[in-house]
């Protein structure tokens, strides 16, 4: 398989739950020419890869097939979704030691295939593990992104789009900052809906704080809902990577929540974080900081310090 010049070919680590529901949605929405699969379960990947051609039937013709390693040299794009997911109870970051550990057999002979191309990762907790790809790759840092607040943001702008009533959640323009964990934080004060500030619009619609805070409450606590009821949560993430993964093979320069490398943003240095960004084909283009009141500014403040210490307990 060749790299194209469209920036085509996707390799995927981790064909478990969000693996596979990722591999599913770029089958279903036609991004990507190639995508392979590499899992420690072997002939797990050779039976999605047969099971994922039968969907892109109903879509554009696509390569999917069962991966190794080999296979990175010339992709566009690795995803590293291989990880323990939460248990019932379970915070992402208790997952860190358990996920580091997977994470160091895989970064390795991805970039001793020659790799090239970006780092997408999502395994949690993921801020941690995007640090951790980023220093055991040695790339630069514009090549390794985490999906970060990517599925908290969408969640978010779904509460929001009803509660307001404005449906659409992409009119929604807010952002879940900080950790993708229990120390992350709706930016409400430089939300916008239609160009107005949404606190503004908020106040004039009968909408509290009080609602605001609950949303913001909920977002953090979704995943515990949903894990708490069906073990684990995939679907929505494999839509934020598809989103992410789009932006990158079709070069589109467009603005997403991502966890991106700190210099200085947000008082920030040496940690990935969740901020908007500009992706494209090369990866991280430009970190956009998001301007925050003094009690955001805390709690982004408060956000790196916790995944600071997990660094320097766990990586450092
Ligand atoms: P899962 O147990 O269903 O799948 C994990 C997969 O990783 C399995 O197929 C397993 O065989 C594979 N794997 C384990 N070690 C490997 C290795 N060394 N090399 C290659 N593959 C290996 O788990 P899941 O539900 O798919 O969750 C995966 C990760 O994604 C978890 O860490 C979870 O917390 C995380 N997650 C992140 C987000 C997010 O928004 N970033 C959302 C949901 C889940
Ligand atoms: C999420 C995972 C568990 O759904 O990180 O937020």
């Amino acid at each position: 398989m060749s790299k194209t010049q469209n920036h085509q070919k996707v390799i995927l680590v981790g064909d478990g739950a969000v693996g596979s529901s990722y591999a599913y949605a770029m089958a279903l929405q036609g991004i990507g020419e190639s995508f392979g699969i590499v899992d420690v379960v072997k002939e797990r990947t050779e039976g999605d890869a047969l099971d994922l051609i039968d969907a892109t039937g109903f879509n554009q013709p696509k390569n999917i097939y069962a991966a190794d390693y080999s296979d990175c040299a010339d992709a566009d794009l690795v995803v590293i979704t291989a990880g323990a997911p939460q248990k019932p109870g379970e915070t992402r970051l208790d997952l860190v030691n358990k996920n580091l550990r997977i994470l160091s057999t895989i970064v390795k002979p991805v970039v001793d295939s020659g790799f090239d191309g970006i780092f997408l990762v999502a395994a949690n907790p993921v801020d941690i593990l995007t640090y951790a790809t980023w220093k055991f790759s040695g790339f630069p840092k514009h090549k390794v992104i985490g999906s970060g607040p990517s599925l908290d943001t969408a969640r978010l702008r779904v509460a929001l789009a009803d509660l307001t009533g404005i449906k659409d959640p992409k009119s929604m323009h807010a952002y879940i900052l900080g950790e993708h964990g229990d120390s992350e934080f709706a930016a409400y004060s430089a939300a916008t809906i239609g160009g107005r500030p949404f606190l503004a619009w908020a106040e004039e619609h009968g909408v509290t704080k009080e609602q605001l805070d609950k949303i913001e409450d909920d977002v953090r606590h979704k995943a515990y809902e949903i894990i708490n009821r069906k073990g684990a949560t995939f679907y929505g993430v494999a839509a934020a990577l598809a989103r992410i993964s789009k932006a990158i093979l079709r070069d589109e320069n467009t603005v997403l929540p991502v966890s991106a490398y700190m210099e200085g943003q947000y008082g920030l240095n040496d940690i990935y974080i969740g901020t908007p960004g500009v992706v494209n084909g090369e990866g991280l283009k430009e970190i956009i900081e998001v301007p925050l009141n003094e009690e955001e500014q805390a709690k982004m403040t408060k956000s790196g310090e916790t995944l600071k210490k997990v660094l320097n307990d766990g990586l450092k």
